[in-house]
């Protein structure tokens, strides 16, 4: 039997509505949620996905800005620019689109950055808060998103096996700092494979839900997974295919036409984490904005 969707789109949306009322009523105190994006040089995908950010946070009324730099910009101006919003009362969330032009250094730059403004929550001081467990932390956009896919389409990962393919900073490890703490919503018995894993199909037969995070297309069959597991596939692939308009189209790291058959719950790309990203970036501005407040 063919697996249940888990659409993101809708998920969501449903956050995204929650976020309103809740500017509504800081709004209402006078406190205007804002978020400042910087996107320094010409990346065409960071072009669309800084676009979709300001759409977002205008929608919800909030205080969006989006500041430009050419990619000559030298670093030291880019930190003098950080310094600047890092002082700003009207600016609670700051992010800075990656990736950056190669003569700057991306750690030194989030370095730089407030943790108490570090909405992509990058910065060590939230990552450290989350692995402690401390409620302040901003925790990474994507990785929340897996977690609110999972808890709102009645999957709890509470006493489940996880398996989370991927130990990046930006998804895998967050993900299972997030599943793992002692707290509603997470509780989770955890394992993290990467390229080291010695059996991988072993390994994510064994997930009762399986996240997958490895930026390697289709490289999850569907004999790779246990049978009624659920399965959150992060990744987002271009593969060429002459047939379609753009001369590519859109693949996860999940052989979605297999996984479909074995699965119980499993999310589409795109249409599944994507939209969960900048929902979460929303919420944690909000959350910003609160704890200035
Ligand atoms: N909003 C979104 O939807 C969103 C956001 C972020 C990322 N993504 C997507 O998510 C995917 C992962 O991103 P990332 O930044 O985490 O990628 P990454 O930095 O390249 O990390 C990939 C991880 O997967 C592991 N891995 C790679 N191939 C593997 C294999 N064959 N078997 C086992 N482990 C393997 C790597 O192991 P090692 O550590 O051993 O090298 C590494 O830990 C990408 O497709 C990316 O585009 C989507």
């Amino acid at each position: 039997m063919a697996a249940e969707l888990i659409d993101g789109t809708a998920i969501g949306k449903q956050i995204r509505g929650e976020l309103k009322d809740e500017v509504s009523r800081l709004r209402a105190r006078g406190v205007v949620p804002g978020l400042t994006v910087v996107l320094v040089g010409e990346d065409p995908a960071s072009q669309v996905y800084v676009r979709m950010k300001g759409k977002a946070a205008d929608e919800l009324g909030m205080k969006s800005d989006t500041i430009r730099l050419p990619a000559t910009t030298p670093e030291a101006e880019l930190l003098a620019l950080l310094d600047r919003l890092n002082a700003d009362r009207a600016v609670h969330g700051i992010l800075v689109q990656l990736p950056l032009p190669r003569h700057m250094d991306a750690a030194k730059v989030l370095l730089r950055m407030s943790p108490e403004k570090d909405v992509d929550g990058f910065h060590p001081v939230n990552v450290g808060k989350l692995v402690i467990g401390d409620p302040s932390a901003f925790r990474p956009c994507t990785p929340a998103g897996v977690q609110e896919l999972l808890l709102r389409s009645g999957a709890d990962p509470g006493g489940k096996h996880v398996v989370v393919v991927g130990r990046s900073l930006i998804v895998g490890r967050p993900v299972a700092n997030i599943l793992m703490q002692k707290a509603k919503g997470a509780n989770a018995t955890v394992t993290v494979a990467h390229t080291g894993t010695r059996d991988l199909p072993a390994m994510t037969r064994q997930g009762e839900i399986l996240v997958v995070a490895a930026g390697r297309p289709e490289v999850i069959t569907g004999d790779m997974i246990r049978p009624g597991a659920v399965v959150i596939d992060v990744g987002v692939n271009r593969v060429e295919d002459p047939k379609a308009e753009k001369g590519y189209r859109l693949v996860g790291d999940v052989n979605f036409a297999q996984a479909v058959e074995v699965a119980s719950k499993i999310t589409p790309v795109p249409g599944g984490v994507g939209p969960m990203t900048i929902a979460l970036l929303m919420r944690n501005t909000v959350q910003a904005a609160r704890q200035a407040a």
